[in-house]
């Protein structure tokens, strides 16, 4: 992409309150279960309380006797319309066929909803649901234990990993060094704060929805209620302003779509459903896996082979699958790796992509087991890493189009003191506490989508750029109006960003840590179109300054266009001049050829340290420094909450995090706040933050990685590390809790 820029302002790469803030600390924006259009009922869903089997009756007769109560949804009165030639499925719908509330009796997983209430208030549908009598038919109780349901593994629609190379199981047996380890994580729930809602609006006359959908893409959401009701995308409008967290969890449209859509139609009245608590653990989670590892050494500790393979659940209606086991055939240098992903599917609701997805899971693994090969080979677990660093990416052949982890490692030692690290267990002491140091490396893959943007500059100065695209918590708003700033020399106060509509031109869903490079490249290119335009009409206005000039000369700054040493004229003046009230300039982004050469990853390297209390076995973990190769940091304030929000949650993930399934009824045992533990105040304590320079001319015009998910990688297997360095116990099981440690 041409870049005309040459600023004034300066925006990109300086720490910038988020220009949300005020809205959102004041209660000033309003998150999706505040939408009340006129004469809006409300719908509450119930859940099945068995894992497996069919509904044999549903008794609706007191519930629908409770003043205030509208109508009561289930299989038997659902509309036929989304039964038959509905499409289900949405951008993100894995192998397999997505699940259709209310399509018949049977039961697929436990917390399925099977019935909505709708009614004049929430807490009138809420009570009325005490109300309806479900019978059920156990089929039996559902297998959805992972460990207990190995032997189904399957191959079947699950992509393949990278090939393999060399001769690893060879390489291990003829090696000098050798360790072979299982790691186990439970699944993990989302649990943003913000729970699921949608407000839908039928609007009969025009055959059209309007809705307002807790999502992080309004395309997605537009998609998939379009393919239920057979109806245009341009019949369906999605409005998603602010998302109270997602992580993941809202990359696919949920149930309180369907039923807020459906009710809607059919009552021809505008409905809300919003999730509770406890139904926030009746969709997708992070899968249960177990990974099985073998590394070796030769006496200098270079790695000789690698095989990882790994078991991960899914449900039984859609193939599930995430990057688990590639990242070991990519991050060190190996000649001999071998890799396998398989699935096992469950009577359980298809997980989904939640924060770092595979990547997290699949390095808690690889680096707790290279520590372990550390430990094996006498040598420093940071120099182990060094050794076998990979300048190339083995798994795909190519360069990377950055890497700079050599620094991360670098910068992270000294700000963590990593050279006072007592290599024997139980060495360090602090009165009855044991001290221990762990590290991990990190990575994520740099992606970029396609995406478009549009940018209006009026003859007042105000700058407005749209895309439809979200802003989950991570600061897209305030990154994007920080590009337009920038490319336009404008003040950041003059410009404002839109997205979350799906009338905006489209952009990808808010995931994989791509909206920086993606949205935020298709607003470079707005912008720099619009310097295009404003360059053409001044050399029509202000003809004795600007005809015969190149843009490549041109200076925009100030809110003003000049070139060489010009007077420079303001924007405004150039757009009255021509006659006109705005300008507008529309763009497609998509990546560059070139970028398909190269490997684009982010790196990280993460230290920590925990206190174990040798008489209670209470954990805690004073101090994390995490160093960061992302790229260009576009706003070091915003990223760095990002990294934190990683690394607190990758606390949680070592510590505290297990969705508890009981086997014998198929049921989630703990299905709400007080026994789902997630890492709070108390647990998360110092967290440092280190951006290195790195710089990248290939991955996107802009020159970032993304930063959303790669906080959260390697945390947990750190801490596992610092763990064993402490106590010289090898916990290897998510999370680590004192039982585990004892
Ligand atoms: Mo992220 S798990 O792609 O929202």
């Amino acid at each position: 992409m041409k870049n005309n820029m040459i600023a004034g302002t300066n925006y990109i790469g300086k720490s910038t309150r988020r220009v949300d803030g005020i809205k959102k600390v004041t209660g000033q924006a309003p998150y999706i279960a505040e939408f009340n259009p006129a004469d809006l009922v409300h719908g509450y869903v119930i859940n099945s309380r068995i894992a497996k089997g069919k509904i044999t009756s549903i008794h609706r007769e007191k519930a629908l006797k409770v003043p205030g109560v509208r109508e009561i949804f289930t299989h038997e009165n659902v509309p036929l319309e989304v039964k038959i030639d509905s499409d289900y499925t949405d951008p993100l719908s894995p192998p397999g066929s997505p699940f259709r509330p209310l399509y018949d009796d049977k039961i697929l997983y436990n917390g399925q909803p099977i019935a909505l209430i709708v009614a004049d208030t929430f807490e009138t549908a809420a009570f009325a649901a005490g109300l309806v009598e479900v019978e059920y038919e156990e089929e039996d109780h559902g297998e959805v234990d992972l460990k207990k349901n190995l032997e189904q593994a399957t191959h079947e629609d699950v992509p393949d990993p990278a090939e393999p190379r060399g001769n690893a199981e060879d390489a291990f047996e003829d090696s000098e060094s050798k360790i072979e380890a299982e790691y186990y994580q439970p699944r993990e729930y989302h649990n943003p704060m913000e729970p699921f809602a949608s407000v839908a609006s039928w609007n009969e006359e025009e055959g059209s929805f309007s809705i307002y959908d807790k999502i992080q893409g309004v395309s997605s959401s537009q998609g998939y209620i379009a393919g239920i009701f057979n109806l245009e995308k341009e019949k369906v409008r999605v409005i998603s302003p602010f998302i109270g967290g997602a992580f993941g969890s809202g990359l696919r449209p949920q149930y309180q779509l369907f039923f807020a859509a459906m009710a809607s139609k059919a009552l021809k009245l505008p409905v809300k459903v919003v999730m509770t608590r406890t139904q926030m653990f009746t969709f997708g989670h992070r899968p249960a896996c177990l990974q099985r590892v073998k590394l070796s050494a030769d006496k200098t500790g270079k790695l000789t082979s690698i095989q990882h393979e790994a078991f991960s659940e899914t449900s039984k209606f859609e193939k599930f699958n995430e990057t688990i086991v590639d990242w070991s055939g990519l991050m060190y240098e190996c000649e001999n790796v071998k890799l396998d992903y398989q699935l096992v599917p469950l009577d359980v609701y298809t997980p989904m992509d939640m924060r770092a997805p595979g990547g997290s899971t699949g390095i808690f693994a690889l680096e707790c087991a290279m520590d372990e090969l550390a430990i094996e080979t006498g040598i420093d677990p940071l120099e182990l890493r060094l050794i076998n660093y990979a300048e190339k990416d083995q798994n795909e052949n190519k360069p990377f189009s950055s890497k700079e982890l050599k620094a991360c490692y670098q910068r992270a030692a000294e700000k963590f003191g990593w050279q006072n690290r007592k290599p024997e267990p139980r060495s360090n002491k602090q009165g009855n506490k044991l001290v221990g140091y762990g590290m991990a490396t990190g990575v994520w893959e740099a992606m970029q989508q396609k995406s478009s943007a549009k940018a209006i500059l009026t003859a007042g100065g105000k700058l407005t750029v749209s895309s439809g695209t979200a802003d989950i918590g991570t600061g897209t708003y305030t990154i994007m109006s920080q590009i337009a700033a920038e490319m336009l020399g404008i003040s950041l106060e003059n410009v404002e960003f839109k997205l979350g509509d799906s009338t905006l031109p489209e952009a990808p869903i808010e995931g994989g840590s791509w909206t920086a490079s993606s949205v935020g490249s298709a607003v470079k290119l707005v912008c720099s179109k619009l310097q295009e335009t404003i360059f053409a009409m001044a050399a029509q206005t202000n003809t004795d300054i600007f005809e015969n000039k190149l843009i490549e000369n041109a200076v925009f700054s100030n809110g003003e266009i000049s070139v060489g040493n010009s007077t420079a004229i303001p924007y405004v003046e150039i757009i009255k001049a021509a006659g006109k009230k705005s300008i507008e300039v529309e763009v497609n982004s998509e990546p560059e050829d070139d970028r398909s050469n190269y490997s684009c990853y982010s790196h990280s390297c993460v230290m920590v340290e925990v206190h174990v209390d040798e008489d209670t076995g209470m954990i805690s973990v004073p101090r994390v420094v995490n160093a960061i190769a992302g790229g260009k940091i576009l706003n070091p304030k915003t990223a760095e909450s990002q990294i934190i929000g990683g690394v607190a949650w990758g606390i949680g993930m070592a510590l505290e995090e297990e969705g508890m399934m009981d086997s014998r009824n198929g049921r989630i045992m703990n299905a709400n706040l007080a026994e789902y533990h997630v890492a709070v105040h108390a647990d998360v304590q110092e967290i440092d933050v280190i951006f290195v320079e790195e710089q990248d001319d290939i991955v996107n015009p802009l020159g970032a990685k993304g930063l959303g998910e790669l906080g959260i990688v390697g945390v947990a297997s750190a801490i596992s590390n610092a763990l064993y360095n402490a106590t010289g116990k090898r916990v290897r099981e998510l999370p680590f809790t004192l039982d585990k440690v004892l």
